[in-house]
């Protein structure tokens, strides 16, 4: 049986969430620039949103750029951005065939202004998609996000129109950029590290975190159905025991 035919349809995670990592020692190992690795990474960016639509995944979350990256050299920032404008322009047409629906998270602000104006065109082209949310992480640390709801909280208490007492996990939730969405029950990393790197701290509490050492641009459909079959042997317990679990099936 190939890997596709495992998987359980049925018990599919809602939303899968990917930090795309090891663009730059995959173009090293070749003797090439880094841009070069962002630039095949593009391929498997669409491979891996074609695997999850086709499947009936409803939301992909894939941090493409971290508040942090801004640091890099100037060069890479903007060939990173360059690719970023020229693949939304080139994928429009695949996200409106296949029902995609583009949103973004992160402090878009800080985007170039021809990046930002691209992304709001395609968030807006596919609007009305309801197949799947392709949602890129643009900008994004988690504790940028958590500092941006906490000052809106805090504002709305000083305010008065919000109680301290009302300030609940889903009222946090809802002050996140991952609002409208549910929490991801499967995080992949590739690249063999293990590590979050400042995405989605609030979110994860409960998700499956997947590590594969296969470097970004090398990851393909088949690498997806091995992290979902990864994923479903997993038992969810949500600090529950086994038994209970079973118990309730
Ligand atoms: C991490 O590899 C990758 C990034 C910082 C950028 C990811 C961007 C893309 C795959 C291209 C465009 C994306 C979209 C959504 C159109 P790294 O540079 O940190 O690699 P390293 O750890 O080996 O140095």
């Amino acid at each position: 049986m190939g890997l596709k035919e495992q998987i359980d349809l049925s018990r599919l995670p809602k939303h899968v969430a990917v930090i795309m990592d090891g663009n730059g020692r995959w173009a090293r190992k070749k003797g090439m620039m880094r841009v070069f690795g962002h630039q095949n990474g593009v391929k498997a960016v669409r491979e891996t949103v074609e695997t999850c639509a086709e499947l009936g995944i409803k939301c992909l979350t894939m941090y493409a750029f971290s508040t942090e990256n801004w640091n890099r050299p100037k060069s890479e920032v903007d060939a990173l951005m360059s690719l970023l404008i020229s693949t939304l322009r080139k994928e429009l047409h695949t996200l409106t065939e296949n029902n995609i629906r583009l949103r973004a998270i992160g402090d878009l602000s800080a985007l170039p202004p021809d990046g930002y104006r691209e992304l709001m065109e395609v968030m807006e082209q596919t609007e009305n998609n309801g197949h799947m949310d392709l949602i890129l992480a643009l900008s994004y640390s988690a504790r940028w996000e958590m500092t941006q709801a906490i000052q809106t909280i805090a504002e709305k208490v000083k305010t008065g129109a919000l109680n301290p007492e009302d300030i609940s996990e889903e009222c946090i939730s809802d002050h996140m950029n991952t609002a409208e969405f549910p929490d991801p029950e499967l995080l992949i990393r590739t690249s063999g590290e293990s590590r979050i790197s400042n995405f989605l701290l609030w979110q994860i509490a409960y998700t499956e975190l997947y590590f594969t050492p296969t470097l970004w641009p090398d990851f393909r459909t088949e690498d997806v159905y091995m992290a979902l079959l990864d994923y479903q042997k997993r038992e969810r317990r949500f600090g529950k025991t086994s038994e209970q679990i079973q118990e309730k099936r």
